[in-house]
């Protein structure tokens, strides 16, 4: 690759460290230039990137899976953007996700936006790029269920399902590869379900969005490689979030019995594999479906 003037680094955030105070890698690669004075001739991308500080933008994450995601990715040395629904949501969860990654000594901020519309989600996009200089990696994690029978599903049953699991998915995705694209470099993680591999009845419109983000993660992953992103999904089983605590103990009842780890995952046992999937360690795993589900479908 040939080398780059920069004044800023790739992802334009890290400020220049003053001259003759640079240290480690950064001391191997400054060239003082006159017509440039502090200019920076990288020419080691991959050690750069290892060195400066990255984004993560979550989405649904002012409580369960994404809420424990950002504290994971923060704890990796991430910076956050925390997507929350409403200004209700930064206030009832988010500020307080925000502040448990501040707490790792990495940068975090909640983002209003309902990731149903389609602008909006390019606002967000270009506010998170203004704030942090960059996005790394994006995790499509909102989601709803509004379960029932075909017998009995309503049009806005299904509607209201797909439109914010498996639409939002293609809003992000399209602003989003796009910063992506101009670095050179992201990893875009899609939050899918078991139900969307196998079916589950009573949740038609569900599984539908959730098989619906496993093609996309694939034709994402097949269009966006040569740009270096890496696209994957996840399909977590039961987990214990407050999606899972409304349901009827019947259902928990039947869902124990075929799980081979004999109980629920916790939400730290999903952000794990996401952590996996946004590091350097997943570089070359793209395409891919990554169950989570302690042995129920298998
Ligand atoms: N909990 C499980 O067992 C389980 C299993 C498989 C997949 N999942 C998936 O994991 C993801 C997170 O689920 P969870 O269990 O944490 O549920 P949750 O209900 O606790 O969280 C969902 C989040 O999505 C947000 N959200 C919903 N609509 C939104 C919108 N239009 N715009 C922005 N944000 C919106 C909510 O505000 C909330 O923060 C979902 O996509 C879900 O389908 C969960």
């Amino acid at each position: 690759m040939p080398p780059v003037w920069s004044g800023l680094n790739s992802y334009g955030t890290a400020p220049l460290p003053p001259d003759g105070v640079c240290s480690g890698w950064f001391e191997r690669m400054k060239l003082n230039r006159p017509d440039a004075p502090g200019r920076v001739l990288y020419n080691q991308p991959d050690e750069r990137e290892s060195t400066l500080a990255k984004t993560a933008l979550i989405t649904g994450a002012s409580q369960g899976l994404g809420a424990e995601m950002a504290r994971r990715l923060a704890s990796d040395g991430f910076q956050i953007a925390v997507n929350c629904r409403s200004q209700a949501e930064v206030e009832n969860g988010g500020n307080a996700v925000a502040a448990a990654c501040r707490a790792y000594g990495v940068e975090a901020a909640c983002f209003i936006c309902d990731v149903t519309g389609f602008e909006a989600c390019g606002e967000m996009v270009k506010a998170v790029k203004e704030r942090f200089g960059s996005i790394d990696v994006l995790v499509n994690n909102a989601g709803i269920t509004r379960d029932g029978l075909l017998a009995r599903m309503s049009e806005e049953q299904f509607d209201s399902v797909i439109e914010v699991n498996l639409k939002s998915v293609f809003n992000m995705m399209r602003h989003v590869s796009g910063v992506m694209i101009r670095q050179r470099g992201g990893k875009i993680i899609n939050v899918s379900s078991v139900a969307g591999l196998y079916g589950n009845a009573g949740q038609m419109n569900y599984s539908a969005s959730k098989a619906g983000i496993v093609g996309m993660t694939l034709t994402g992953a097949k269009e966006l490689g040569g740009r270096g992103i890496t696209v994957n999904a996840i399909a977590p089983g039961f987990i214990e979030t407050k999606m899972t605590e409304v349901l009827p103990e019947k259902v928990k009842e039947a869902a124990l019995g075929n799980i081979a780890l004999g109980r629920f995952g916790k939400p730290e046992e999903v952000a794990s594999v996401v952590s996996f999937l946004a590091s350097k360690d997943a570089d070359y795993v793209s395409g891919q479906v990554i169950v989570i589900d302690g042995g129920m479908v298998m």
